[in-house]
């Protein structure tokens, strides 16, 4: 059921402030943070060395972000890794190490091997899955649903961002426990996490600008993503949505690797998106705006609400409310997902069923 909206990638998008609220239900409030998952394997979790998260597609760009939060808040490394590379590459695993598997589906067959591997080598086995009962949850050795729904478009749009928030969760428990976050950086955060949602509904009001916004940009073949720290990972999000259901060819890259190379492509024909949040790093992704600028690529910026820089350089301007930087990508993220929506829409595709994709990869 498509709930009133024409396609599912659509129901699903805006679906996203309640299935956010279902996945905190229970498990956030303003002082705690609590996970049955982390409290019952407590001792296994703080005793870990090194956590290696596995993933693949939008599920390893969560996990891009996963690694900054728990390196963040949790102070352990971690790794990020494609489930079909580590499988497949021999690597070290430690059995003081925790892996870390994110798949929607549960069904993914590189992510379901990279665990049993890890398993065999002594690693305990904690899954970020979505699909209740799935070949993934039953591996882990335990783990937290992501609780946001059946997803039915092959783009996937709401299990990216309860994943992102299950991950938040995850290194917000952790540091808890741990000890390794000011009590006041917890609350604040908590306090923020929780009115993600709503700002995500007031960001949906956007959808009509950006629906406008996608009709000048069916003709583009090529697309850059553009991001720093945080947001970086949003931008390989954004160029993967618009690659699976548009067929424009996109590249996200961290902002300040554009002058080791994708800068030569930049011409009058090639549209570059920047995620400029009003965060560290701000200021640099700035200055790669205007090289863009100077050499007649066109940009399209999304930007902390308020922003007045930005608007002298964009040619377009996405205003996204305020929030602290470890959760923009929560925000930053829907834009992106609309844009490629609308511009598939616009070009006449087949948004919930591109062609070539299946919803879950269960061959390798
Ligand atoms: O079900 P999973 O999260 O394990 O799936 C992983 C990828 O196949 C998946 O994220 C894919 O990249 C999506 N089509 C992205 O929109």
């Amino acid at each position: 059921d498509r709930g009133g909206f024409p396609h599912f990638m659509l129901k699903e998008i805006f679906d996203q402030p309640r299935c956010l609220r279902d996945c905190m239900s229970g498990r956030l409030f303003d002082d705690k943070v609590i996970l049955s998952a982390v409290r019952n394997n407590r001792a296994r979790l703080l005793s870990a060395t090194r956590f290696i998260i596995v993933a693949c597609g939008t599920s390893w760009h969560a996990g891009l972000i996963g690694k900054q939060l728990i390196e963040h808040y949790c102070k352990i490394p971690v790794e990020v890794d494609y489930a079909s590379e580590f499988r497949y590459r021999d690597p070290v695993i430690l059995p003081t190490d925790v892996v870390i598997a994110i798949s929607q589906s549960g069904e993914t067959a590189d992510t379901l091997a990279a665990i049993k591997l890890a398993k065999e080598r002594g690693a305990f086995i904690f899954g970020i899955v979505n699909a209740v009962g799935s070949s993934i949850a039953r591996e882990t050795d335990t783990g937290i649903y992501i609780h946001v729904g059946p997803e039915i478009g092959v783009a996937s749009t709401k299990a990216f961002t309860g994943q992102l928030t299950c991950l938040t969760l995850l290194a917000l428990a952790l540091a808890n426990a741990k000890g390794t976050v000011d009590h006041d950086e917890f609350v604040s955060l908590t306090k923020e996490l929780g009115q993600i949602p709503d700002k995500i509904d007031k960001l949906l009001k956007e959808n009509d600008c950006i629906k406008q916004l996608a009709r000048t940009y069916t003709y583009a073949t090529n697309f850059l993503y553009l991001g720093r720290g945080w947001n970086y990972p949003v931008a390989l999000e954004g160029a993967l949505k618009l690659k699976e259901i548009s067929y424009i060819h996109a590249e996200g890259y961290p902002a300040a690797e554009m002058k080791h190379g994708p800068i030569a492509l930049v011409d009058n024909m090639m549209p570059v998106l920047f995620v400029a949040t009003h965060h560290e790093g701000y200021e640099k992704v700035v200055s790669n705006m205007q090289e863009v600028k100077a050499r007649g690529g066109r940009i399209i910026a999304v930007v902390t609400e308020g922003d007045t820089e930005v608007q002298k350089i964009a040619d377009e301007v996405i205003n996204v409310p305020s929030t602290l930087a470890p959760l923009a990508p929560l925000l930053t993220v829907i834009p992106l997902q609309l844009l490629a929506y609308h511009i598939a829409v616009e070009k006449g595709l087949d948004v919930d069923q591109p062609r070539n994709l299946a919803k879950s990869v269960t061959v390798e």
